[in-house]
């Protein structure tokens, strides 16, 4: 459904929702919302804002039902924005409507005695990373910009470093508060570690990228804080020596919390954006192993084992990072690397392949680098085979070429038992790949259950789904 027949009266909506949320949290002027216009897609493919939007914060979950409730009886598009970090332009407002910033409801609640947290959808990753550690409790994942939201991370699933252990944002969340376009108010879970009640609509919302419900708040695990954790660094000569490396380190018994793949050449990169030094400049390929256990000691045993599994696969040498300084460092140079090669960059990509697989799938993107004669710098997840290869506009000279060689990645990805993406998810720039992975009796079933939450497509339209959508 297109809507450029509807023709929205910008100043009475803001007059509605001035009444719902008072005058200073309802901005009209273009200029004040800019940040809110974009997410951190690259720049040539990431979509166009809408030009007649209204930007509301409320201050309460009864407030979002009111404004939802209002938007659905006038069927006004509704775009929930978190920290607009997402890389797939699923945050952004592409048709005139309301833009729903939940930033103003940030608080945390610990409840040490359960280990969980009562998020509100507002708070960003970093409050909850401090939140946790001044109880003396952990967040293990590291889903990237600490300052992404928490109604973001639950909404798009988020996964990033940290995964291997304990999983991707969908295995913390324990309980959710949403509402409903129609303004119901609905929850789901709680503190519980066990709940077989029925279809789990929580975590068919967890991931559903603004689409079905807009997320309030959410309750999530948390676990002790670990006594002890080491980051290594391991540099090796080749890549195929280090991610031969990682299947081994895996069944040998320790299950470190991050296993990350880079490239000596994007991550001096990110260093030198940070104007930082990473500290091993050795080898051209280099596996970042991050460890949390009980003790120093036991963690220093692992790291033999670890060492020389490594040695064994020629890795030129072993880095131990003990103190937190260097660890918190070492991960946000990590973190960084987008970040650095943005500015020149087509797309990143996020095809995920059984982790086995990975080296494999590497090779493969050697050889697509090499038919277009292009160099295609990639990093990733290598401990769970999610793996990001970087379109730089300064090889790839045009979309279509750019294009191109994702739809060989995605492919190649795809015939190793993978799918296009397994943390960015589909957003507005992956629909048009969707059917790809997805036969379309699945995506018949996705545009079902978008009906019944939303069924006059308010919210977030025209993303995750294809844009076929029936009324
Ligand atoms: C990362 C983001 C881009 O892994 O997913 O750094
Ligand atoms: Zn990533």
């Amino acid at each position: 459904m297109t809507r450029s027949h509807i023709n929205l009266d910008l100043d009475s909506i803001a007059d509605e929702l001035k009444s719902i949320v008072g005058d200073r949290w309802v901005i009209t002027q273009y200029e004040l919302m800019e940040s809110y216009l974009k997410d951190e897609t690259p720049d040539p493919l990431r979509p166009k804002p809408a030009e007649k939007l209204v930007l509301v914060k409320p201050s309460s979950t009864t407030e979002v039902s009111s404004i939802l409730k209002f938007a659905n009886n006038k069927k006004i598009p509704v775009f929930p924005v978190g920290g607009r970090t997402g890389l797939v332009g699923g945050a952004v407002p592409t048709e005139p409507g309301i833009i729903l910033s939940l930033e103003r409801m940030n608080k945390i609640e610990i409840d040490k005695e359960n280990l969980m947290a009562v998020a509100e959808a507002g708070a960003t990753l970093g409050d909850l990373i401090k939140s946790a550690e001044d109880a003396n409790l952990f967040f293990p994942p590291h889903p990237g910009d600490e300052g992404a939201q928490i109604g973001g991370l639950v909404a798009t699933n988020a996964g990033g470093a940290r995964a291997i252990k304990y999983g991707v944002m969908r295995n913390y969340i324990k309980g959710l508060e949403v509402v409903l376009p129609t303004g119901e108010i609905l929850s789901f879970g709680g503190k519980l570690l066990k709940n077989n009640t029925g279809y789990n609509l929580m975590q068919l919302i967890i991931g559903s990228e603004g689409t079905l419900c807009v997320i309030t708040k959410a309750v999530i695990r948390l676990f002790p804080k670990s006594k002890s954790m080491i980051t290594l660094i391991i540099p090796f000569k080749n890549r195929s020596d280090a991610l031969k490396s990682v299947p081994e380190i895996l069944r040998s018994g320790s299950m470190p919390l991050a296993i990350e793949y880079v490239q000596i050449k994007e991550i001096m990169k990110a260093a030198e954006h940070l104007n930082e030094n990473w500290p091993v400049q050795e080898g051209v390929a280099q596996l970042i192993i991050i460890l949390d256990g009980i003790s120093q000691e036991e963690l220093l045993l692992t790291c033999e084992e670890i060492s020389r599994i490594c040695e064994s696969n020629n890795a030129i040498d072993v880095m131990l990072a003990e103190s937190s300084e260097e660890q918190n460092k070492i991960l946000r140079i990590r973190s960084n690397i987008y970040t650095a090669l943005k500015p020149d960059m087509i797309d990143i990509l996020d095809v995920v392949v059984p982790p086995r697989s990975l080296r494999k799938l590497m090779d493969e993107v050697d050889k697509i680098a090499s038919k277009y004669g292009v160099y295609l710098p990639t990093y990733g997840h290598a401990g769970d085979g999610n793996l990001h290869v970087h379109i730089m506009k300064e090889d790839v000279k045009n979309l279509d070429i750019a294009k191109k060689i994702k739809n060989e990645v995605y492919k190649v990805a795809i015939s190793l038992g993978g799918v296009i993406t397994g943390e960015h998810g589909i957003g507005k720039l992956r629909i048009e790949n969707l059917d790809l992975v997805l036969n379309s009796k699945h995506i018949e079933i996705m545009r079902n259950i978008k009906r019944i939450f939303d069924p006059n497509n308010i919210l977030n339209p025209h993303k995750v789904l294809p844009s076929t959508y029936v009324e």
